[in-house]
């Protein structure tokens, strides 16, 4: 296995990339930011489309150079920051027209998958551990009209960050809904509580197979809060 595979986006990266392709105009000369930057295909694909200036951010120095080889292969590094650091520790006091993410949300602390470190997708017990870090801090990074667009799994509740978003000012609300398979060995890491309560209701068994459905979620400034 390569570098590039090892970083090989998800399907939920893929939904994120459609949504950005289909909403162009909000990157278009716009200042955007990618928490967990990966592979580095949701910055190219910013980058491509026109943003004035894009922030990368990843916690794994790997990414941050897989990211950082990805713009320069496709010649779009120069409007590009990279930074290796922990979430807005490494934004300083910027804000941003768009802030795009796909964190780690699976419900479950350790995650034996494809030669990856739990910090590509492990969120905690209830999976969010890193979407209520990145909430908390968002409100202080997001611009008056700016829009933030994250990957959203069924385990983190959108219920409860609609609840925290509008407890900080924001407003949540689900864009797309997709499902993605899920692999055996993610479902293996799931507990036994988690497992019961989400067959069903977001986790699928066809056979041996299984799916995990995600949203889309927007998150923006409530009327007058900015
Ligand atoms: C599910 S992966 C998605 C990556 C990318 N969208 C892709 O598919 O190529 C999540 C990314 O978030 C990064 N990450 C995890 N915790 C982070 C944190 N606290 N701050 C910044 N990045 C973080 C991981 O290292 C990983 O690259």
């Amino acid at each position: 296995m390569n570098d590039t595979n090892l970083f090989s986006p998800s399907e939920y990266t893929a939904a994120l990339l459609l949504y950005i392709r289909q909403h162009a105009e909000r990157v278009h000369a716009c200042r955007v930011l990618e928490m967990g930057t990966g592979s580095g295909v949701v910055m190219a694909t910013l980058l491509a489309l026109g943003a004035e200036s894009a922030v990368g951010v990843d916690l794994e120095a790997l990414a941050v150079q897989a990211t950082q080889n990805l713009l320069t292969q496709e010649h779009l590094l120069t409007r590009a920051s990279l930074v290796h650091g922990d979430m807005w520790e490494a934004c300083g006091d910027a804000r941003f027209d768009l802030v795009v993410t796909n964190l780690p949300q699976f419900a479950a602390e350790h995650i034996e998958y494809d030669g990856r470190l739990a910090s590509w997708s492990a969120g905690g017990p209830d999976g969010r551990r890193h979407v209520d870090q990145f909430l908390k801090g968002l409100k202080h990074h997001l611009a008056p009209n700016g829009l933030a667009v994250m990957t959203h799994n069924v385990f983190l509740d959108v219920n409860k960050t609609q609840a925290m978003a509008n407890s900080l000012g924001l407003q949540a609300r689900v864009a797309y809904c997709a499902s993605a398979p899920l692999p055996l060995q993610k479902l293996a890491s799931l507990s036994p509580e988690v497992l019961s309560r989400f067959t069903g209701e977001g986790l699928h068994r066809v056979g041996e197979y299984w799916f995990v459905d995600f949203d889309l979620v927007e998150i923006s400034w409530k009327h007058g809060e900015a």
